[in-house]
């Protein structure tokens, strides 16, 4: 059976196709890139075939296949071999891919590998499949008669199990993957001792007694330990504290997941563990939600753009000590996280320079609010909203408080002072539903010098958040799923942004010819993306056009599942664009 279908797809490949006229469907597109390998236009045949491949898993192997005959075809051997070992993973009982590897070493003169690669294939070969065997077999006598001396071996084969032992034991932790001992962790904190190791990254839902892992920390005292990573343990806060500040000392950063302890004793406990501690990163655990200090302004929701907190909560928490030498601080997925909390947070770290926000359940508002009399420092302001947020949504959306956020912004207008005062360069905030306009041109207001923007997702959006002002610095703008801004309002902000080197409109209906025409004047263009874009305004001149001027720049054009492109259009691209070093 395997014998006949090798025969089979051989003699496939061997009828040399055409290339027909008109490119309508994938599979005309396959016989092109069929026809392309076959006259040996080995770039744009990969290309083709690495499309179909990755985009629409079309005859997945088939355009394997070729694609590593391209790079054979190509001189890019170590290419080549290398897709043939991702395909033996994907088809372990595949035995082509050894075949091929084989050939490819033999070519290279590598006869121990190309052995070893025959070894592999006949070792998955059926015993009853006797054709493929006999074919494997005279390849290895031929191989192992004439060039092979010695035959590389196994080293394992020559060492006693004690020292076989040893070695697995020497592995980090990562890759030990069954459960983990006490026994394990004590032997690697000991070789960790003389090596003096600087990172160390427990991360073990299996560990049972997470006070015991601690205390083998302080045993073996890691004092050039720089980042400890320690996540799905369970063990006593007093300990971990005590632990923290004994070998803390080098720490830089600290990196917390787990139920087990709070963020508020975290930051309430960090002055004592580390003076040189710059990153902090706490995820999926809770917050203490009765912490004296914040009974005062525990009610205070800042859920109006410009509210601030009552005086005495806000000299209360100034007053607290301060973590001066934090830099970067990531909350992500913090249970019962409130506004009150993150001010008590944010206002010790008046060195902070990037803060990323992942799927707390504080509103993007509130975050405003609070960052306008914190953080002068930061530069990295990063924000996703945790899908329960729609709790507050609700709420949000009334037209009073629409209105009211409306007056409050045009206010902040007049008095420049109240504005969030910022040198942000990056700036992600992500589905908010409830970003407005008026917030973003206050976040941008006079500023030259921003380069990431990603607001995917904000739905409110129009053309007036991004054109009042160009943004001459911008590198990288995402506009996901921002229905709300216009073809007038998309090629303005492109004109503006002459620096842009990715862009992301997916899943945007207005794209138009002027927005390729735009775009084919950024001179510095690498990405563009077009998932799910409606394109029935964009001819395909215009996208052949934008193609053409930014060949030498643009690495990536994503035309996946795009409406109204043509096959013929998909192909001129691909044919034109480069796939890695191809
Ligand atoms: C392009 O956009 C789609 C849809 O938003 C996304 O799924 C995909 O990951 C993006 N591709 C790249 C390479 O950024």
């Amino acid at each position: 059976m395997a014998t006949l279908f090798l025969l089979c797809s051989t003699i496939s490949r061997l009828v040399r196709p055409k290339e027909p006229s008109q490119c309508q469907t994938l599979t005309d597109m396959f016989e092109t890139a069929r026809s392309y390998f076959y006259n040996r236009n080995y770039i744009e045949s990969y290309r083709l075939f690495f499309y179909l491949e990755h985009t629409h898993a079309l005859k997945s192997s088939s355009c394997a296949w070729y694609q590593i005959h391209c790079l054979i075809g190509l001189g890019h051997w170590n290419q080549a071999i290398k897709k043939c070992h991702d395909w033996v993973q994907l088809e372990p009982t595949v035995s082509q891919w050894y075949f091929i590897c084989s050939e490819i070493y033999m070519n290279r003169l590598d006869f121990t590998l190309a052995w070893e690669e025959l070894n592999k294939a006949s070792a998955i070969i059926p015993a009853g499949d006797d054709a493929y065997q006999e074919i494997c077999f005279k390849k290895r006598m031929t191989l192992e008669g004439k060039y092979l001396g010695i035959l590389r071996k196994d080293i394992l084969d020559f060492l006693p199990y004690d020292i076989t032992l040893n070695i697995f034991n020497c592995l980090d932790l990562d890759s030990l993957s069954s459960q983990l001992e006490l026994k394990t962790i004590y032997l690697y904190l000991n070789r960790a001792k003389r090596t003096g190791i600087t990172k160390l990254s427990i991360r073990h839902q299996q560990v049972v007694d997470g006070d015991s892992v601690l205390m083998a920390l302080a045993n073996y005292d890691c004092c050039k330990l720089n980042t400890l990573v320690i996540s799905d343990i369970l063990c006593t806060p007093g300990l971990f504290f005590n632990v923290l500040e004994y070998i803390g000392s080098s720490l830089k950063k600290l990196q917390w997941g787990g139920v087990s302890i709070r963020l508020n004793d975290i930051i309430y406990n960090l002055p004592k563990i580390s003076t040189q501690l710059t990153h902090l990163t706490v995820h999926d655990c809770f917050t203490s939600l009765h912490d004296v200090q914040l009974q005062t302004g525990a009610l205070h929701r800042l859920e109006y753009f410009g509210e601030t907190f009552p005086p005495p909560f806000l000299q209360s928490i100034q007053s607290l000590p301060k973590l001066n030498y934090i830099q970067y601080l990531k909350l992500e997925s913090i249970h019962g996280l409130t506004a009150c909390h993150l001010a008590n947070v944010l206002v010790r770290c008046p060195a902070l320079v990037k803060l990323s926000l992942i799927r707390c359940l504080v509103n993007i508002i509130p975050v405003f609010n609070i960052l306008r009399i914190t953080c002068p420092k930061l530069r990295y302001f990063e924000y996703e909203r945790n899908r329960y947020c729609q709790q507050f949504d609700v709420f949000q959306h009334t037209e009073e408080r629409r209105l009211a956020n409306r007056a409050i912004v045009q206010q902040l207008g007049k008095q420049k002072n109240m504005m969030i005062k910022n040198e942000w360069v990056h700036v992600e905030i992500r589905l908010t539903n409830m970003l407005t306009d008026s917030m973003v041109q206050n976040i941008l207001y006079l500023r030259d010098g921003l380069e990431v923007l990603d607001l995917s997702g904000n739905m409110l959006l129009s053309d007036i958040a991004l054109t009042k002002q160009p943004l001459k610095a911008l590198r990288i703008l995402c506009l996901k799923e921002c229905y709300g801004i216009t073809f007038k309002g998309l090629e303005c902000i492109i004109r503006q942004s002459p620096l842009l080197e990715e862009i992301d409109l997916s899943c945007l209906s207005v794209i138009n010819n002027d927005i390729l025409y735009a775009l084919a004047k950024c001179a510095r263009l690498r990405k563009v993306n077009f998932s799910y874009c409606k394109l029935s305004r964009v001819s395909s001149d215009a996208i052949k056009y934008f193609i053409d001027q930014r060949k030498e720049t643009l690495q990536q054009c994503i035309l996946d599942y795009t409406v109204y492109v043509s096959t013929d259009v998909l192909m001129y691209t691909i044919k034109n664009l480069k796939r890695g070093t191809i």
